[in-house]
């Protein structure tokens, strides 16, 4: 299977973004995950009047994905409304970083579909991982 281009998953979060619910922003977010099995699980921004309850694109679709069995990701896109790249949030980076290596992809893209490529560890170098956790009873 040939591997999905940048461009092709950039297109499908633009798609994405068209389903934002943003009231309250006005700022529009759409994100496409490919899946190592090469599905597509895509997300958008949302919101919700206590604030404290929106849901970020990214992590729209990293629950559609585990909700659905999936859990080996690839690449994101991420689309804005904005001028400014998508560059996901840090708890959405956090989240991602529960099912993903360093060498996972993150297409950022703005409102005329610019978009710049980074590495998992380029833009999160480091992470809180489990292992860093203390477990009860080890
Ligand atoms: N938002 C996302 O969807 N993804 C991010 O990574 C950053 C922020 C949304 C949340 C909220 O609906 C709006 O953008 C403004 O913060």
């Amino acid at each position: 299977m040939k591997e999905m281009q940048d461009r092709d998953l950039l297109r499908q979060a633009v798609a994405a973004r068209a389903f934002a619910y943003s009231p309250y922003s006005g700022y529009q977010v759409g994100a496409a995950l490919l899946c190592e099995d090469g599905t597509v699980y895509t997300g958008c921004n949302v919101e919700n009047i206590s604030y404290g309850g929106t849901i970020c694109a990214e992590r729209t679709a990293v629950v559609k994905a585990v909700s659905e069995g999936r859990q080996k990701f690839v690449k994101i896109a991420v689309s804005v409304s904005g001028e400014e790249p998508g560059i996901p949030c840090g708890l959405c980076l956090q989240f991602l970083s529960e099912f993903v290596d360093s060498e996972f992809i993150l297409i950022c893209g703005n409102c005329r579909d610019e978009y710049t490529v980074y590495s998992f560890k380029e833009i999160l170098p480091a992470v809180f991982r489990s292992a860093a956790v203390h477990k009860a009873g080890e």
